[in-house]
């Protein structure tokens, strides 16, 4: 990738960000997003966390050592119950539901997708926040509304000392040190660790740009499910070199070397872990495949709808993952699933996988090879894909 500077990065380049900053430090960039103010309207968010299809949550300050949390569904009532102040809304995968909120993913392309896990909004009045606390994943904290005031303070890990008893994470001691007043289209980056409390300065509405990194338990456990499945009840421990021993009793270190070469074979073969990982994260979040079209389309009426200027979208909660070289992907996984391709088809799959948006005119010149438009083809019945009403525009 090119290292030209990039606007949401304030004029540093990619590959600055990743060296100097990505996992490392934290990064102010002002004015990184403009004309957000008009995205999202916080009658919006809270519309969507009525919806039991969504994951939201409310988060109630009583004092700095009484917190409340609640989770959605809600009703109009909740939030007509609701205090004035000191309380915040949270709406997990907003790029689900909101495609404009989605697009805003293109521009943190220069991080592998696979590592994004959402974007989740907040709506808070004035003095609403989820305390002081650190997250275990890197975030991009964009505000879309209002102002918040962000204190960050010091790294912390699993040792950092929480309020007991809480149903949410607050940390016993902040230390912060910087403080900034952001405002819509401002954008922070907080690596993993670093203790960080935003607090409402008005109604305010915060997006949360959330990655994720699998730890060492869902590695091995997810791997050996995926072993499991696979697993070859025949192939079992033999020592046809048995020797004869004086105990019977006796766990021999030799014993101990056959299974450990047995483990070692079986958690070391990349083809294996290759593709257990594309499977494994390109499942997409909430464990449900998108929705197929009601009719399945037949090649040539895709070839009508990309004439007419459609634009093509990838469906939000879709996770396309490939293999292999860079320029040459090997395996290509969607939502969890390996799929087929022929070779021609390479170029289109690149394509399709740095964007989530797509020009119907270049869409055109990829199915001029018949391939290409029957694979393009498959995604739309898989719904994994899906035409826009409106026509492209960049
Ligand atoms: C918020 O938007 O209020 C919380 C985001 C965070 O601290 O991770
Ligand atoms: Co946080």
């Amino acid at each position: 990738m090119a290292s030209k500077p990039l606007a949401i990065l304030g004029g540093r380049s990619a590959e600055l960000f990743l060296s100097e900053y990505w996992q490392k430090q934290p990064m102010l960039v002002r004015g990184a997003f403009p004309n957000m103010e008009h995205l999202l309207e916080p009658e919006e968010l809270a519309g969507l966390s009525l919806d039991d299809t969504v994951e939201s949550r409310i988060i109630l300050e009583r004092s700095p050592v009484d917190w409340e949390l609640r989770h959605g569904p809600f009703t109009d009532k909740t939030f007509k119950n609701l205090p004035k102040t000191h309380w915040t809304l949270l709406v997990q995968a907003l790029d689900h539901q909101v495609p404009a909120v989605a697009d805003l993913l293109e521009a943190f392309d220069f991080i592998p997708n696979w590592r994004i896990d959402d974007i989740m909004a907040s709506f808070a009045p004035f003095g609403g926040s989820v305390g002081p606390h650190y997250d275990y994943y890197d975030v991009f904290l964009i505000q879309a509304r209002g102002q918040r005031r962000w204190r960050l303070g010091q790294m912390c890990d699993d040792e950092s000392a929480l309020i007991p008893n809480l149903p949410v994470r607050i940390l016993r001691d902040f230390q912060p040190d910087q403080e900034w007043i952001l405002n819509p289209g401002d954008m922070l980056y907080l690596p993993p660790g670093l203790a960080h409390y935003g607090i409402a300065e008005n109604d305010c509405i915060t997006l949360s740009v959330g990655f994720r990194a699998p730890s060492e338990h869902e590695i091995i456990g997810e791997f050996v499910h995926y072993l499991m499945a696979s697993s070859n009840e025949g192939r079992r421990y033999s020592d046809p070199d048995l020797s004869l021993q004086s105990n019977p009793g006796w766990l021999s270190p030799s014993a101990i070397e056959k299974v450990a070469d047995t483990l070692q074979r079986l958690v070391s073969d990349r083809n294996q872990i290759a593709h257990w990982m594309g499977e494994y994260l390109s499942q997409t979040k909430y464990d449900q495949n998108p929705e197929p079209p009601e009719e399945d389309y037949h090649s040539s009426e895709v070839l009508d709808l990309l004439h007419q200027k459609l634009s093509v979208r990838r469906e939000e909660s879709s996770r396309f993952v490939f293999t292999g070289d860079q320029n040459h992907p090997t395996a290509l996984f969607i939502n969890g699933t390996k799929l087929e391709f022929h070779p021609f088809t390479q170029q289109l799959i690149l394509f399709l996988c740095k964007s989530r948006h797509y020009d119907p005119a270049k869409l055109l010149m990829f199915c001029e090879a018949p391939v290409n438009l029957r694979f393009l083809t498959q995604l739309l019945n898989m719904g994994v894909l899906y035409f826009e009403e409106e026509p492209f525009h960049d």
